[in-house]
């Protein structure tokens, strides 16, 4: 998959990009990425990106001239079928949209900046709105990394292990389940002893019943598609005795 990313502030994702799992499958060819500063696009000797809004009020719009010019420079190795604007008014980021947007060959992310982009970027050039949730950044560029790192995850090869992919958090649903490593006591918590015991078949019962205590609590919501099994391990939690508070504190 190749990926162009659109950002007045490239240093601020350029360094993730050489770090862990994406840092890894980029070295690898596995996955493309590409930035781009649309500044290097506008014709003026200032290098002008934003003017101010038609109809007045606060802040500064990025202006149609630039991110045009740059969007169709990308024409030679991109076949822009999909165009993001990261956005707050988008589509909200989901693991469903994450699985749709591993699916495409390329993708060009423009990162919005400012009181936002000209209208007709969107109109003309945007395919797709994406909002990484309901709250303010003061641009897209955290939420670029957000969406390209949850979208590698899923190209193939990305992550060697395709079972942690399967396991994480919502791809099948419920939350994922607590995790421990050594030491086996540690400021007076012990790790649950079914995980110490080596019985295979007793921790994948342990796990998906703490997974699914964890979404009750949390997530009720993520609750669906259940299974037989997971049907009597919900109503053996339920059986329990009530769990302290701390047990179930975010
Ligand atoms: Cl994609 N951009 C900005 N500026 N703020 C956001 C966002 C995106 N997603 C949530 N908040």
């Amino acid at each position: 998959m190749r990926i162009d990313i659109l950002s007045l502030f490239p240093e601020m994702i350029a360094p993730a990009l050489r770090v862990g799992v994406l840092g890894r499958a980029i070295e690898e060819g596995l996955l493309s990425v590409a930035l781009t500063n649309p500044r290097e696009f506008a014709r003026d000797k200032r290098r002008t990106v934003d003017d101010a809004p038609y109809g007045g009020g606060a802040g500064m719009v990025m202006k149609c001239e630039p991110l045009f010019a740059a969007v169709e420079s990308l024409i030679a190795h991109n076949s822009l079928e999909h165009v993001v604007l990261l956005t707050p008014r988008g589509r909200r980021l989901d693991q469903a949209l994450v699985r749709e947007a591993a699916s495409w060959r390329d993708m060009v992310v423009l990162c919005a900046r400012y009181e936002g982009v000209d209208e007709r970027v969107s109109h003309q050039l945007v395919t797709d709105e994406i909002s990484i949730g309901d709250y303010v950044l003061s641009g897209g560029e955290a939420a670029a990394l957000v969406l390209i790192e949850a979208v590698s995850r899923m190209a193939p090869g990305v992550v060697g292990n395709w079972e942690s992919v399967e396991t994480d958090s919502f791809f099948h649903g419920p939350l994922g389940f607590p995790q421990y490593t050594r030491p086996p006591v540690f400021r007076g918590e012990v790790v649950p002893q079914v995980l110490l015991d080596g019985n295979h078949g007793a921790i994948q019962r342990w796990r998906r019943k703490e997974a699914l205590r964890l979404t009750r609590a949390r997530r009720p919501d993520l609750l669906k598609q259940l299974s037989e099994e997971d049907l009597e391990l919900l109503a053996e939690i339920g059986r329990e005795r009530p769990t302290s508070e701390k047990e179930n504190e975010p």
